[in-house]
């Protein structure tokens, strides 16, 4: 059986994110970002209270899901115009086997489906790794941003944005 794509939708699917999002936040972003704030973002962006909010909002999230187990999820947010690509997570242990790039082929469809002429995401300038695999999947360093996240923490990006059909 192949890479399935499973909408995330009840309250047992969104606890089942939020366990994924915490293991990745504190296996991959030690090296990028401080524990304490590693904490914070968690809570802030990934915990069940948020993701239920952001699904509430309009974002759309899917589980990769391989042979019955969830081995990463997505994050999206449709805009007029653009798709926001707002999380891309793989557990360490099905990473480099290019399972990712199944999911950047299923977010461009998700943009055929809707109409949509780009994709765009946020990526800590640090995150040396998922900004060469955005570059290899043809994504382009648009701008630099520093957002103000609260109690003193910023998130240092970089946007990227990939163009379909260019
Ligand atoms: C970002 C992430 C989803 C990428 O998944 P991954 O399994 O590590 O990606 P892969 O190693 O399979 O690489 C994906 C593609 O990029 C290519 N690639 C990987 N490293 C590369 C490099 N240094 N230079 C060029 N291409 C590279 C691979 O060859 C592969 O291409 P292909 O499928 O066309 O053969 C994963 O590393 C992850 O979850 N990281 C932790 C959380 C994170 O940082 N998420 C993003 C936050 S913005």
């Amino acid at each position: 059986m192949g890479l399935r794509f499973i909408p995330v939708e009840t309250e047992k699917q969104i606890t089942q994110l939020a366990a994924i999002a915490d293991k990745v936040w504190h296996e991959y972003f030690p090296c990028i970002i401080t524990d304490e704030q590693i904490d914070y973002m968690v809570d802030k962006f990934q915990s069940k209270r948020a993701v239920t909010g952001q699904i509430a909002e309009g974002y759309e999230y899917f589980f990769l899901e391989l042979n019955g187990i969830y081995i990463g999820y997505t994050g999206v947010h449709p805009e007029s115009k653009k798709l926001f690509l707002s999380k891309l997570y793989v557990l360490k242990s099905y990473r480099g086997k290019g399972y990712s790039t199944r999911a950047f082929e299923f977010l461009t469809g998700l943009c055929d489906a809707y109409s949509l002429e780009s994709i765009y995401l946020t990526v800590n300038r640090r995150n040396n790794h998922s900004i060469d695999v955005y570059k290899h999947w043809g994504f382009d360093i648009v701008r630099e941003e520093v957002t103000d996240i609260g109690q003193g923490y910023v998130m240092d990006d970089y946007i990227m944005e990939y163009v379909l059909n260019r």
